[in-house]
């Protein structure tokens, strides 16, 4: 058995690599960016890549060649049913929809005038999303109808792009002042009010649509599961200081087993309705004592779960003090799921 791995630093691909080597299991580093590719992977069983969403690289190519690959009957992580939704909020709603999963009540229109008519009428607060983005950074609160026309103007307009220079000066000032971000951070964001980003010069507006859910008020916290394998781990994150979005706060909190089963029940469910080898929930508690769904995603920071989480959940909801490492339960059912094949 042999494995190709496409290597990012910092990405799950470094422990990828550890566990082969550890496991003495035979794989190769391949750059998934040479033309041919297909052909490096072909005497592989697996070709495993952890895309970003904010690489523009992984974006354009990682999910053609991903499902190529998958169609030509190769193992790949991640696999089409865990990765095709992946960084689109919207593909999310319809997919989440679809399976009857409890998504926060969520509209999308393609047309101006529709989406106009939509905001005379409708309840405030709304929360406006971009469908790509991560760490809330293209998500806002809409207070008001007219806070909804600015958008849906924008947003049949010039569009916005992915890349919110005022915000992230913001968020980098609001880390700086938590001891979370050094004084050269902020500086750089200073610096991104004038220069824009590879990604945002290479990434075209986001245009032609308009993404909204109901706001769910809540405690202040959301909580994600993550599904690998018939196992699940969880951590709570907490919101900003006068803000309601959690991801990207960087306020982590591990209640390990005393988490709320019903999160860990939900993430089990759809998990396995939509076959997924990875999966990441991100769910809000609404005062109303209901669960509902945020997002979902096959990738999280590396670091989310290191040496703060204690132990993991079964899928009979049994909690298990145990050591764990994702980025190995990966490797190992991809093999896993080989083997079983053969
Ligand atoms: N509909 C909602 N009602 C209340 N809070 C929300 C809602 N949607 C998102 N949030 C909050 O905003 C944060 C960011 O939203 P999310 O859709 O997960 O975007 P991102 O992909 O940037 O993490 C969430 O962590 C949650 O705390
Ligand atoms: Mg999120």
């Amino acid at each position: 058995m042999k494995i190709a791995i496409h290597h990012r630093k910092g990405s799950f691909s470094e422990r990828w690599i550890a566990y082969c080597e550890k496991n003495a299991i035979d794989y190769k580093v391949v750059n998934a960016f040479d033309s041919d590719i297909i052909q490096q992977v072909k005497d592989c069983d697996a070709f495993m890549w952890h895309h970003h969403h904010g690489h523009f690289k992984d974006v354009i190519a990682a999910k053609k060649i991903l499902f190529s690959l998958e169609q030509a009957g190769i193992k790949v992580f991640p696999d089409f049913n865990t990765g095709w939704h992946f960084d689109d909020k919207v593909a999310q709603k319809y997919l989440l929809e679809a399976i009857d999963a409890p998504l926060v009540p969520s509209y999308v229109f393609y047309d101006k005038k529709e989406a106009m008519t939509w905001a005379q009428q409708t309840s405030y607060p709304k929360v406006f999303k971009l469908k790509g983005g991560a760490g809330a950074t293209n998500v806002k609160l809409v207070k008001n109808k007219k806070d909804a026309e600015k958008l849906i103007n924008q947003a049949f307009g010039k569009g916005f792009s992915q890349f919110d220079r005022l915000n992230n000066l913001k968020e980098k000032c609001s880390k700086y002042k938590n001891g979370k971000e050094s004084l050269l951070g902020v500086a750089k964001g200073v610096g991104r009010l004038v220069v824009s980003s590879d990604f945002d010069r290479q990434q075209a507006p986001e245009r032609g649509y308009i993404y909204f859910q109901d706001f769910i008020p809540n405690e202040g916290f959301d909580i994600r599961v993550v599904v690998i394998e018939n196992k699940a781990v969880a951590l709570k994150r907490v919101t900003r200081k006068n803000d309601f979005r959690a991801s990207g706060s960087g306020n982590l909190v591990f209640e390990n087993e005393h988490i709320d089963k019903r999160y860990i029940k939900i993430a089990f469910d759809l998990s396995e309705k939509l076959k997924t080898s990875s999966l990441a929930i991100d769910l809000i508690h609404s005062k109303q004592d209901a669960i509902y769904v945020v997002e979902i995603s096959y990738g999280f920071p590396m670091l989310n779960f290191l040496d703060c989480a204690s132990g993991y959940w079964d899928n009979m909801l049994n909690w298990h003090q145990s050591y764990f490492n994702l980025q190995e339960w990966i490797i190992g059912s991809s093999l896993k799921d080989i083997k079983d094949r053969d």
